[in-house]
């Protein structure tokens, strides 16, 4: 790619595979984080680090209005406890002030792009058939919280911010939600709690095709266009937790719950958001030029269950 880029959530679950890429492409990546020994990892890995908390402004915001292009994913912190209102209305609040700050620090005579990582929980219930982009968002889950962050867009765009707005689907690798869930407790021969309900269609994607989608459409994104980044073909979120013990050796041992105890147990943010079908179409990314390495489940999961077990072996450190 060549040019300067600007990266929040650096080192995140999308943000350290995306940089790694950038990387590997030649691109001149400066990596926020608030961590210094982040910082020092992130250079070893080939990156510049920018120290600086995006909420509060400060020396951060002239790496970022210099960059040639800018990719936001940082977000407070998600997932690691259980998800209660309450925890998800300090997430909102929060979102909104590092936006801010980080929105009023670009000027539309900097930035070729910015590309604004949300998430498809924004659209909320839609289909079958498959949607697009156009479709009128329902914000159900985690999409209830960031919505009024979205709704900000229109207003930065107007003074002329090259704004490509990109919606991930559920991202499945070997971190985040789908080690916490799925992964630790099915390698651990755990039963898995689960809604005694439907079971409803999902949007995934691959972590690492959701940080190749997303840098992607930093050059190759439309200014003032939302791309959905999920795979081919969405599926029954159980399928996913089904493929995952399939490649793990383990059986799949559920624990059905009826509604009400199950979202005491994982809170209202988790539970709506299995509650309710999504069914997108990643045709417009597609038109962009972007092929997924993994476009359906069937790929992905296999792969990132070995990337797992790799990663742990790795830390275990060699057998005696
Ligand atoms: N994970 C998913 O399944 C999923 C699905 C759909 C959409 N998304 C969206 O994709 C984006 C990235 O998600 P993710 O799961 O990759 O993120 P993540 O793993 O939760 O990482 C959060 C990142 O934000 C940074 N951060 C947090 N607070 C910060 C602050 N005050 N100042 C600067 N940086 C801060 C952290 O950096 P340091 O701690 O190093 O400072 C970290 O790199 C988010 O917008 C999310 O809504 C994610």
């Amino acid at each position: 790619m060549g040019s300067t880029l600007f990266v929040t959530g650096a080192t995140g679950f999308i943000g350290a595979a995306l940089v790694e890429r950038a990387v590997a492409e030649g691109s001149h990546v400066r990596a926020l984080t608030r961590s210094a020994a982040a910082a020092a990892r992130l250079r070893a890995g080939g990156a510049e680090p920018v120290l600086g908390d995006l909420a509060a402004p400060g020396a951060w915001t002239r790496a970022a209005a210099s960059a040639g292009a800018v990719i936001h994913l940082a977000q407070p912190e998600t997932f690691g406890a259980r998800i209660s209102q309450a925890r998800a209305e300090r997430y909102a609040a929060l979102r909104l002030r590092m936006d801010r700050n980080l929105l009023e620090a670009l000027g539309p005579d900097g930035v070729g792009r910015l590309v604004y990582v949300a998430g498809t929980s924004y659209y909320g219930p839609q289909g079958p058939p498959a949607r697009d982009e156009d479709a009128t968002p329902e914000p159900r889950g985690w999409g209830r919280h960031l919505a009024a962050a979205v709704d900000l867009l229109p207003a930065h765009a107007a003074r002329g911010l090259p704004i490509v707005e990109a919606y991930p689907g559920w991202v499945y690798g070997p971190g985040s939600w789908f080690a916490e869930y799925f992964l630790r407790p099915l390698a651990r021969g755990w039963r898995i709690l689960a809604p005694r309900a439907p079971v409803r269609t999902v949007v995934p994607v691959h972590v690492e095709d959701a940080a190749a989608a997303v840098l992607h459409l930093a050059t190759h994104g439309t200014p003032g266009r939302r791309y959905f980044v999920v795979d081919d073909r969405p599926s029954p979120w159980n399928e996913l937790l089904a493929l995952a013990a399939h490649a793990l050796g383990r059986p799949l041992k559920l624990l059905p719950l009826p509604p009400f105890l199950y979202g005491l147990l994982v809170g209202p943010i988790i539970h709506e958001s299995q509650g309710y079908d999504t069914v997108l179409t990643n045709a417009r990314l597609r038109a962009t030029g972007f092929t997924p390495r993994f476009p359906t489940i069937d790929q992905g999961v296999p792969d990132v269950v070995a990337r797992w077990q790799s990663a742990r072996r790795a830390a275990e450190g060699p057998a005696r």
